[in-house]
């Protein structure tokens, strides 16, 4: 079930019979307007219909899904005349009581499905939503006489694409020494928006000096986005915990889409090799290190021991069904 996000933006009260309509257009507009707004607050007997009006419109849902929407007012004492829902300045439904039918749909060509047994004067229930409804969705109360307020408040959704892939992270290694290099990347493709990539070090954000993402290129023909995020840092003694650094990358987007890739890293740790023994220098494997980048390990005179048991690092999945 997708997460609903509250949306009390731009609430505009507009009384019809008020003598200040149409006065202020210039800056004072403002000024009138929140002197009216204190006036309705500050006299008792002065009629206030329309308060706390608010809307509940998902941030974010999944191509295909259902999308409710919820517009909660408190009508006090007044009696509701209409609540109309808009989509950008196109209204698409109409709820007033007093008329029969209540609810009227208005036909658009342009992928909004009011599933109407679900839908009644606080609740519109879309019906398998397509990509290109995103954007801004506004209710709209009014209440009857003697006050005929009007109230309408509005919020954003976005229709989700979800990747058509999973997160794949590269370059990451079993094992790694203090002093090493770790360069990886971490890719989804094709989703709509880009997901936001971030990594994490047993837990911690990386700050974003060691992050380079790499600009989302369009799949042709197509508004899908794919995004890279690559990761540069040296590692040092405080990345690892009990030997082990967990190096993860999370792909979100939103609330609806999370997906987290985790590498479980060995402290490659140096062993001193015992006097005596003899040590097949070409079994170090340093053509594993494209870079050739060992630092801090050039100057010792000691003999290390390295043991790899694979050269990616094992990564583990976790998808989060939201
Ligand atoms: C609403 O009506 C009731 C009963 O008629 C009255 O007691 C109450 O004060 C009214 N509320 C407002 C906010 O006008
Ligand atoms: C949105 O997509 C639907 C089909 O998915 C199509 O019927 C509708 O015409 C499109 N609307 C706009 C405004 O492009
Ligand atoms: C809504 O109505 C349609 C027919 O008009 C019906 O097929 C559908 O099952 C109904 N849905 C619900 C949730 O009642
Ligand atoms: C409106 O419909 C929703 C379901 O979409 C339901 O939960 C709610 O109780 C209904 N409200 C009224 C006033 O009928
Ligand atoms: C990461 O991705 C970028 C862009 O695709 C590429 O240039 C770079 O070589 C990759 N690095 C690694 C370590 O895979
Ligand atoms: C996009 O797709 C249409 C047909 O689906 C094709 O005719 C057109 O050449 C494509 N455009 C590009 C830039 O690929
Ligand atoms: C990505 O993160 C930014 C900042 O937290 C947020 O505003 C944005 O909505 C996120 N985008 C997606 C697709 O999750
Ligand atoms: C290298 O070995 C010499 C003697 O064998 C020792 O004195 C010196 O401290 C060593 N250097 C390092 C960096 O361990």
């Amino acid at each position: 079930m997708p997460t609903t996000t509250t949306t009390t933006t731009t609430i505009q009260m507009a009384n019809k019979w008020s003598p200040g309509r149409g006065r202020g257009q210039s800056g004072r507009g403002c000024i009138c307007w929140i002197s009216l707004t204190l006036l309705l607050m500050l006299v008792p007997d002065f009629i206030v219909a329309l308060k706390d009006v608010s809307v509940m419109i998902p941030q974010a849902v999944k191509r295909g899904s259902n999308a409710l929407f919820t517009c909660n007012y408190d009508m006090e004492n007044d009696t509701l005349y209409s609540v109309k829902w808009y989509k950008g300045k196109r209204e698409f439904y109409r709820y007033t009581p007093k008329e029969n039918p209540a609810m009227k749909v208005f036909a658009m060509t342009s992928g909004l499905n009011v599933e109407r047994n679900l839908s009644n004067q606080s609740h519109v229930v879309l019906q398998s939503v397509p990509l290109n409804i995103s954007g801004k969705f506004t209710c709209e109360i009014s209440v009857e006489a003697p006050t005929f307020q009007t109230a309408m408040v509005s919020g954003e959704m976005e229709v989700v694409e979800l990747p058509e892939e999973h997160t794949v992270v590269t370059g990451i290694q079993a094992r790694y020494r203090v002093g090493d290099l770790v360069d990886g990347n971490c890719s989804i493709k094709y989703s709509k928006p880009a997901a936001n990539l971030t990594w994490t070090i047993n837990g911690i954000v990386v700050p974003p000096h060691h992050i380079k993402t790499y600009q989302t290129e369009r799949q042709e023909n197509s508004t899908l986005e794919s995004v890279t995020s690559a990761i540069h840092f040296m590692v040092t003694t405080q990345h690892f915990l009990k030997s082990q650094m967990r190096l993860k990358c999370t792909a979100n987007i939103f609330d609806i889409f999370k997906e987290e890739m985790e590498s479980v890293i060995e402290e490659d740790r140096p062993r001193i090799m015992a006097s005596g023994r003899s040590y097949d220098m070409n079994n170090y494997p340093l053509e594993e290190n494209p870079n050739g980048e060992r630092g801090g390990y050039e100057d010792h005179n000691e003999s290390y021991l390295t043991y790899y048991s694979g050269w990616q690092a094992t990564v583990y999945i976790h998808i989060k069904t939201l």
